[in-house]
């Protein structure tokens, strides 16, 4: 039996700061256009390019789920880190997606990390889940509980989506990005400011009603639900204030922020969010043309994607802005340290993740019906699940 003293997160002298070492995102290959959803409800191309700024969205194979997704943007930033994964004391995974009910995904996720002896939890604030989770890892590290914390967002946002409601379905698409947040004994760098609020105002309006103890039978729709327009409204005036607050508490102003990294919900959202900053948009970093809203994904994955292409340097001012449904808002200052050149250790990472299916678990194909022409052609890779 092992020793649950061996499990424990390490007792560890207080750092100093605590700075990102590692990065790394994954996105599944399959594509889904814009042109592929005028099949499926009354939308078209330009619509959704000129209101949301997305042209095409990833969706998960039927063989990856959360944890798989999540599991490869994982060993990629843990890669970079240069760690062994027993180094690794804490694995963290936002997702409003996760592969079950229960176990946490990030306990799932953990098999295919080679994690021995790190603890595992879910960290459920939707779309700004990645930007809580960085922010608890953050305290993890500074009291000393951890050393080495690896912080995931991963969702397969595909498979609650009602592919008959043009109001959301155009929207989201499937990913993972990851970072590995690590105690330093240098002083400054990291995380500088913080802004976490929730809004209870806002529960009912981006939700899915059952599934949970309020309907366990599934009597309601499993479905998620927005309001579009109400949450256009919410997610422009927090995502401002939240901002602005993260970067008082850092003592810096928005000037002093080198690139915005933030949730790809909506072109124009960020637009009207970074001008009440007076950011111009080239201090912005965009990817949603690419993946849509990945929800807790979208942070990490434009994050990896800004490092790995020479749009972030040692020094540089970050902040992370994300909004969501509970009402959720978070906004990070941190300033970034790592070498981007780094980011080359994650090509030796494949795309896929061995991850040991429940006993007895049947053949089914999680893929909602009009996404399954997608994947007619698609053959799946051999090192997947066992
Ligand atoms: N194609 C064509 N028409 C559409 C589509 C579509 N895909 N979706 C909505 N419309 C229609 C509406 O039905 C409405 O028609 P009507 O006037 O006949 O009723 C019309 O377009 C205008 O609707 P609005 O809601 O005013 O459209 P808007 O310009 O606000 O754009 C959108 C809608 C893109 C959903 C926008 O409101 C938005 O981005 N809201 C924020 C959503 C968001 O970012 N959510 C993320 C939360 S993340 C999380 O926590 C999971």
């Amino acid at each position: 039996m092992t020793d649950p003293a061996s499990r424990a997160p390490r007792a560890a002298a207080v750092p100093r700061s605590a700075r990102v070492t590692g990065w790394g995102m994954y996105a599944p290959q399959t594509v889904l256009t814009n042109t592929f959803l005028e099949d499926l409800v009354e939308t078209s191309d330009d619509w959704i390019r000129s209101r949301t700024g997305i042209g095409e969205r990833r969706v998960a194979a039927p063989w990856e789920s959360t944890a798989t997704l999540a599991a490869v943007a994982g060993r990629r930033a843990i890669a970079v880190s240069g760690l062994d994964p027993d180094e690794i004391d804490m694995v963290m995974v936002a997702t409003c997606t996760p592969d079950y009910q229960l176990p946490a995904t990030a306990a799932v996720v953990t098999e295919a990390l080679g994690t021995r002896r790190a603890a595992a939890m879910d960290v459920g604030a939707v779309c700004s889940g990645f930007v809580y989770a960085y922010a608890t890892a953050h305290a993890y590290v500074m009291s000393g509980l951890a050393r080495h914390v690896v912080v995931i967002g991963a969702e397969v946002m595909s498979r609650i989506l009602d592919f008959s409601d043009r109001n959301t379905c155009v929207l989201f698409g499937d990913g993972a990005g990851a970072v590995v947040l690590s105690a330093s004994d240098e002083p400054g760098g990291g995380l500088l400011g913080v802004e976490l609020t929730a809004d209870a105002s806002g529960a009912y309006k981006i939700w899915i009603p059952s599934g949970g103890s309020r309907d366990p039978n599934q009597v309601g729709s499993r479905l998620l639900y927005m309001d579009g327009r109400e949450t256009y409204r919410y997610a422009t005036r927090t995502l401002a204030s939240s901002a602005l607050a993260a970067v008082a508490k850092a003592g810096l102003t928005p000037d002093d922020i080198t690139l915005v990294v933030p949730h790809q919900a909506n072109l124009r959202i960020i637009e009207a969010v970074t001008k009440q900053l007076s950011i111009p948009m080239e201090r912005v970093f965009l990817n949603l043309d690419r993946y849509g809203n990945t929800s807790a994904a979208s942070v990490p994955l434009a994050l990896a994607e800004a490092v790995d292409t020479g749009r972030v340097h040692p020094g540089d001012r970050l902040a992370f802005v994300a909004f969501g449904s509970g009402y959720t808002s978070g906004a990070i200052v941190l300033e970034w340290t790592a070498d981007p050149a780094a980011g080359a250790r994650a090509a030796s990472i494949e795309p896929t993740a061995a991850i040991s299916d429940p006993p007895d678990w049947p053949e089914v194909d999680p893929t909602p019906p009009e996404l399954r022409p997608l994947f007619a052609a698609v053959r799946r890779p051999d090192e997947t699940r066992s």
